[in-house]
């Protein structure tokens, strides 16, 4: 597959690694679907326990109704908040991060959902949630994806259901890989895309290549007007 190039239409590989998706941006410029980074051992957001952020927000203001976690890879964020008693959805494109996040639930006698979907299609479910998590997929997204994202998130978010994006922000040192700025965010998530940002707080994001401190992030509070 390296070296390979992937074109904008998927399909044009000898075997279609995406599944007939039209591929991210992220895996045109790897050259790679989003599932190879699961094939050698944990890549290096997936950490091995939930985001101290989730944690400490779904503890402190408490997760409510049904919940999507967008892009949730090997399922520890969906864990958690499952395990509080909440019926979670997680979604990804890499089915090997789902098959982990599947043998996690079955070890741990979590009961949760997973599935294969694509979050700029996210209408394709047919359900609605109140509330959606984002742990460092909006990040991976640029121009016009973005566009798509955000309204395939409104389109399975309740009115006056909750978005939390947890991002690699600009700010301070060692940023993370495709930081974001608070505008950027402001930018995608508006008036006019069916949100209203309540909050952009700076926070951290725990990766397997920064010390304990992690990198610089946002956690932001995103409402569906
Ligand atoms: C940086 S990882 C974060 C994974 C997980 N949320 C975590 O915190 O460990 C981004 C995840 O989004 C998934 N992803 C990327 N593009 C996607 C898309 N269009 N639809 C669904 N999932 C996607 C990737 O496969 C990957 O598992």
């Amino acid at each position: 597959m390296e070296g390979k190039k992937v074109s904008e239409r998927s399909g044009t590989l000898d075997d279609d690694p995406f599944s007939g998706r039209h591929p991210t941006s992220h895996e045109r410029l790897t050259g790679k679907p989003w599932d190879a980074s699961y094939h050698d051992g944990a890549p290096p957001w997936d950490i091995g326990r939930p985001q101290p952020a989730i944690v400490r927000v779904a503890s402190k203001v408490g997760f409510a109704g049904a919940v999507l976690d967008a892009g949730c890879g090997t399922g520890e964020n969906a864990l958690h908040v499952a395990s509080m008693g909440l019926p979670v959805l997680g979604v990804d494109v890499a089915e090997t991060a789902l098959a982990i996040a599947r043998q996690k639930a079955a070890d741990r006698g979590i009961d949760v959902e997973f599935a294969a979907a694509d979050a700029v299609h996210l209408d394709r479910l047919e359900r609605k949630f109140e509330t959606v998590l984002d742990c460092g997929l909006f990040h991976t997204f640029d121009g016009d994806e973005r566009t798509r994202y955000v309204a395939s998130l409104a389109s399975v978010t309740e009115h006056d259901g909750t978005l939390y994006v947890l991002c690699f922000s600009d700010e301070g040192d060692d940023t993370g890989p495709h930081p974001v700025s608070r505008q950027e965010l402001r930018a995608a998530f508006n008036p006019a895309s069916g949100w209203t940002v309540a909050a952009i707080e700076p926070d951290r994001v725990q990766t397997r290549y920064h010390d304990d401190t992690g990198a610089p992030a946002w956690f932001a509070t995103i409402k569906r007007s």
